[in-house]
């Protein structure tokens, strides 16, 4: 059971964090970030202002495109009574070669805490190393804790409960599938997911995420059938098959993926109550059918929302 003096102790040991994959948090953490995330989602609906990071600052450094993740951080740290700066890589001096380490010194003089969307996961970590003030990862080639994190919100609310559900992924074993995957080991979930051969998620990730499972007492099952993923499934996951940066891929992608879409037929197999869920955007026709991701089992749109109050769990608690 968690007392009031534990979740001080959680409080006090989240501050001035880095928050680069679910990996490095605690259940206890991750589920202290998550009954946050609802206590401010509750907060905002019902108008309470609420303004913590007051006078403080954040900046966002963005390699690739975004809506979801570059608004949220944006409206959410405006909403907890501070200010964000978008920085697109090419317009600061870091597209031009200053390194990783000087930018994360420079900046951590003027900010209070950095966002970082990277293709090379590395780089998340040298900001991470190189700064002073927190550095949260909004999306890497490797993770993409930020999603993960509003995924399982988003679960918790339509569920009600975490540990015991189970979650099946099918398609790219790309960055989201690993946090997610890693999200559900350390809640105690089952997570099964089935992709293309060549398309499996890193052995790396599927090792820590099962070391994180033993001490929940959840599985992770790597499959190829689909069929064999989705059976009886809780949560239906699916996401796009060229992720951002493999755009060239694209042909050959749609080839080795194309038994891999979610579909009303392949849904037969998940329980009756599942839900569909897709971090977005999303490419209707490829990895998943318009009556799956517009149909009544689709949370998609409650998924996006809670990237704003699931981030504003993150940035209350480590900066
Ligand atoms: N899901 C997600 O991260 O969306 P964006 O790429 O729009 O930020
Ligand atoms: N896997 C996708 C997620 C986008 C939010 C990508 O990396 O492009």
């Amino acid at each position: 059971m968690t007392t009031t003096a534990n979740l001080e102790e959680i409080a006090l040991n989240l501050k001035g964090r880095d928050f680069l994959g679910l990996v490095d948090y605690t259940p206890e953490e991750i589920r202290y970030l998550l009954d946050l995330a609802i206590e401010l989602k509750r907060k905002q609906k019902a108008g309470e202002i609420y303004h913590p990071l007051k006078g403080k600052s954040l900046g966002m450094i963005f390699e690739k495109s975004s809506t979801r993740t570059r608004i949220s951080f944006e409206v959410g740290m405006y909403q907890l009574g501070g200010q964000a700066l978008f920085l697109s890589k090419n317009d600061i001096q870091m597209g031009r070669g200053e390194t990783i380490r000087d930018t994360a010194q420079v900046m951590s003089r003027y900010l209070d805490g950095m966002i970082l969307r990277t293709f090379g996961h590395r780089n998340v970590v040298e900001l991470a190393r190189g700064a002073t003030i927190p550095v949260i990862n909004a999306l890497s080639d490797q993770s993409h804790p930020c999603q993960a994190l509003a995924d399982y919100q988003t679960a918790l609310e339509h569920k009600g409960k975490l540990a015991g559900l189970k979650v099946a992924y099918i398609g790219d074993g790309n960055n989201v599938l690993h946090s997610l995957m890693m999200g559900a080991a350390k809640l105690g979930m089952h997570f099964a997911s089935a992709s293309p051969e060549g398309y499996d998620p890193a052995e790396s990730s599927v090792k820590s995420s099962r070391e994180a499972a033993q001490e929940t007492g959840s599985r992770i099952d790597i499959v190829r059938d689909p069929r064999e993923a989705i059976e009886g499934a809780d949560i239906v996951y699916t996401d796009v098959w060229a992720s951002m940066g493999f755009e060239e891929e694209q042909k050959d992608r749609e080839k080795a993926f194309k038994n891999y879409q979610v579909n009303e037929e392949l849904t037969k197999y998940a329980k009756n109550d599942y839900l569909f869920m897709h971090c977005l955007p999303a490419h209707r026709g490829e990895e998943v059918s318009e009556g799956v991701i517009d149909g009544k089992h689709s949370v998609i749109f409650d998924e996006a929302e809670n990237r704003l109050h699931a981030q504003k769990a993150v940035m209350a608690a480590i900066m």
